[in-house]
């Protein structure tokens, strides 16, 4: 998602480098980054109690005069040419209307490719049911339209379908030794080298060079992916799960050659994202049949459905070699690896990126690399990149401070860098250590004896281990904040961004709240629908700042529109928006409690009914002039069985140093549940594909072993609420970084407690035996 930022940013290059400092967004700290009150309240979240009497509705949930249901049939073979493919027993089955194939759909134009442009939103640029070629196993080759969703998955199970198989890629060692740079990774270089990190290495003191592996990982929020839709003439209405509203919209209006006005996209409530909800083929294919049936159409893929065609992270193998002076500083750090991958997607799984941003050393060495295979294209997944990358980088640091007989966490503060190590600039805020710090005080990491293997009770080894956390902070352009204010003294701000569990609407009501000076129960925060302002999408952890940026802007415009209103009669007459504060449900002269004119008296007095400000957030320059990223320490005790191999996280915590954390309720629950998904990655989750034949063999939640209650133990978090001075409300990002560290804190822990290094992931108990 960056190359758009990245693109915006490189035209921008020659303005920054000219522009005084205050110009820069962010150059002024944003004066409520150290506002106590609102901001920093453990506000509980809006739409929880919707949610838990069952008052939400999401997408599967909207009910539509006259609507069918869709089944999908998928394809058992990876790549081939439909040789036969008969629908007359589907077509004959009871409360059929539609049995849909590439012979009687519509012709829609491929998706457009994610980051292609600035709203696409396809996961794959391929053809969707438009001819006889299967291009992956799993691919949706006929879709069936019935009364009700067991007559459409009926009748789904009597389509026949005959292969005429082609030559397929689908073992990742033969699809390696073809492995390509791609052209960037998310817009960044594919291949960062500084020195001659080879030739650092082998003359270094200190030596670690490893192989890791981490395997696919598919997606599983609660919510199943659906989508409601009808076409109202020309009019094609979605009810969608997205992180991404605008874009579906968009992409829809090219997949079907009309208006992007003509597609409304609404997604008021998602049931998790984690970077799975995009524009998939069920919403074209549903759309595409709804056309074809002129009846609205619900399409609710089965947790199978989800695996067949909804992509999730993909497998990597990574190289980490670290050399290391007497003194602990770095003479050498090298990243490098391949991600499986396919030439119809734009996900090359950004696992060195870390290690480009976190620690000094004198030379680098950062490359990845891309190998093509015939299989389901692979996505954004909660920290892509960052959570494998964090796994391999934080292994070998363990690994080095081993063989330096230093304690992790001292090794870490040797090699903190000054400045961002490969761009050269500063950070923006960077209080890593003081993460560290905090953490080790909190979780008691004096207690951990140095020795691996040496603390044991019964038949349990008990480990600690620790890794650091790391997230890009990005903001995205293009999001526009509407602010309304009402003569009866509401206000009401809508920008179509997305809700999908993490507290979007309560954290940006709670900043209006402040931003403002009114009370919380006065704001509405209106999002989810593709007919309020144009939004930013829900991924990258970037839409709190994506939205608090437009806010800002649209408030800067507000205020001398109401000092305009106000006149000549007002208390405050005379006065320039640098001025007056807000206060009190009104603006005020600062430092002067007397003159003070409230909102709602403001335009009553001007006869105004309300009065509505627009503007976007400007473009994210803050990033070209520092290097931005969240950060974390997350500190992890296992207990592994030395009789079974079983492994079990007795405590965790994690450390964050994220900026200004505006909700303690939210955030802490957006780092737990990185943190539990990083479990699931440390221990137990792994998309089986069957090499032969490119199938996913375990699509379902029976045999994909997402964490439990069982499996998570109490989870501590904590952070520094050290404000950003350069992002808006001083905050960064902190959806994504929960799961990143996770990985090799459990692994460094399950090789404290046993001797044992596992480097590839899931860490099974065979691994252990
Ligand atoms: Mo996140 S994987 O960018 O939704």
């Amino acid at each position: 998602m960056s190359i758009i930022q990245d693109a915006a940013q490189k035209a921008m290059q020659l303005a920054i480098d000219l522009a005084p400092e205050r110009w820069l967004p962010g150059g002024t700290p944003d004066p409520l980054m150290r506002k106590h009150g609102l901001i920093g309240a453990a506000v509980s979240r809006i739409d929880g109690p919707l949610k838990v009497r069952g008052q939400a509705r999401f997408a599967a949930e909207i009910p539509l005069e006259t609507m069918v249901y869709a089944a999908l049939v998928y394809s058992s073979v990876a790549r081939a040419r439909i040789a036969m493919l008969d629908t007359a027993l589907a077509e004959a089955a009871p409360g059929v209307c539609l049995v849909m194939t590439h012979r009687n759909a519509p012709r829609m134009a491929p998706p457009p490719l994610f980051m292609s442009q600035p709203k696409a939103a396809g996961a794959s640029d391929l053809p969707v049911m438009q001819d006889d070629e299967i291009r992956w196993n799993g691919q949706a080759v006929a879709l069936v339209l019935a009364d009700t969703q067991e007559q459409a998955d009926h009748a789904a199970s009597l389509v026949r379908v005959t292969y005429e198989t082609l030559p397929a890629v689908t073992s990742f060692a033969d699809a390696r030794t073809r492995a390509r740079p791609p052209e960037n990774i998310l817009g960044a270089p594919t291949r960062i080298e500084i020195g001659d990190a080879e030739a650092a290495l082998a003359g270094a003191a200190f030596q670690v060079d490893s192989a890791y592996s981490t395997p696919r990982h598919n997606h599983n929020a609660i919510e199943l992916h659906a989508a409601t839709v009808a076409w109202e003439g020309d009019t094609l209405i979605v009810h969608d799960s997205t992180q991404m509203v605008n874009a579906t919209a968009w992409s829809l209006s090219q997949v079907f050659g009309i208006e992007e006005t003509q597609v409304r996209v609404r997604s008021p409530y998602v049931g998790g994202g984690f970077g799975g909800k995009g524009l998939w083929d069920h919403q074209i294919l549903a759309a595409a049949a709804s056309k074809l049936a002129g009846r609205p159409v619900r399409i609710m893929l089965s947790r199978e459905g989800v695996y067949r065609i909804v992509g999730g992270r993909t497998q990597t193998e990574q190289r980490v070699a670290i050399g290391a002076n007497a003194d602990g500083t770095l003479a050498a750090l090298i990243h490098t690896g391949v991600a499986a991958m396919t030439q119809h997607n734009a996900m090359p799984e950004q696992f060195s990126f870390p290690a480009r941003h976190l620690y000094a050393a004198e030379a680098f060495k950062v490359a990845q690399e891309v190998a093509d295979m015939d299989m389901l294209v692979n996505t954004f997944m909660r920290a892509p990149g960052e959570s494998i990358g964090t796994f391999a980088l934080e292994c070998a640091i363990d690994e080095l401070a081993e063989a330096m007989r230093l304690d992790p966490i001292e090794l870490r503060r040797r090699i903190e860098p000054e400045k961002d190590p490969i761009s050269g600039h500063g950070f923006s805020s960077r209080h890593l250590l003081k993460a560290y710090a905090d953490g080790a005080e909190r979780f008691g990491w004096d207690a951990r004896s140095a020795t691996p293997g040496t603390r044991r009770e019964g038949e349990w080894l008990i480990g600690m281990g620790v890794a650091t956390a790391t997230y890009p902070y990005y903001r995205m352009p293009g999001s526009v904040a509407r602010i309304r204010l009402t003569a009866d003294g509401r206000v009401i701000v809508s920008t179509a961004a997305h809700e999908m569990g993490m507290g979007t609407a309560t954290v940006q009501a709670q900043h209006v709240a402040e931003r403002l000076g009114v009370p919380f129960e006065r704001v509405t925060f209106d999002y989810g629908d593709t007919d309020l302002p144009s939004g930013s999408m829900a991924g990258g952890s970037s839409q709190t700042a994506s939205i608090a940026g437009a806010i800002i802007a649209a408030h800067e415009k507000l205020v001398p529109e109401l000092l305009k209103l106000a006149g000549n009669d007002s208390p405050l007459a005379g006065l320039t928006p640098d001025d007056v504060e807000a206060r009190d449900a009104g603006l005020g002269r600062r430092g002067d409690p007397e003159r003070h004119e409230s909102y709602v008296s403001i335009l009553q007095r001007a006869r105004r009914e309300e009065l509505v400000c627009e503007a976007p957030g400007p473009m994210p320059l803050e990033t070209q002039k520092y290097s931005m990223h969240s950060y974390g320490a997350q500190f992890c005790e296992v207990r592994v069985n030395a009789v079974t191999g079983e492994t079990r996280v007795s405590r965790f915590l994690g450390s964050f140093d994220c900026g200004r954390i505006l909700n303690p309720k939210t955030a802490a629950s957006q780092f737990r549940g990185g943190i539990i998904m990083g479990l699931g990655l440390a221990l137990t989750e792994e998309t089986l594909f069957d090499e032969r034949s490119g199938r996913i063999m375990n699509p379902s939640l029976a045999e994909y072993h997402v964490p439990v209650h069982l499996d998570v133990p109490r989870i501590d978090v904590i952070w520094t609420d050290i404000a950003d001075p350069h992002s808006p409300l001083g905050a960064r990002g902190i959806g994504e970084i929960g799961i990143t560290g996770v990985g090799a804190a459990v692994a460094n822990a399950v090789y404290n407690a046993t001797g044992k290094r596992i480097r590839d992931l899931p860490i099974t108990l065979d691994k252990l035996l």
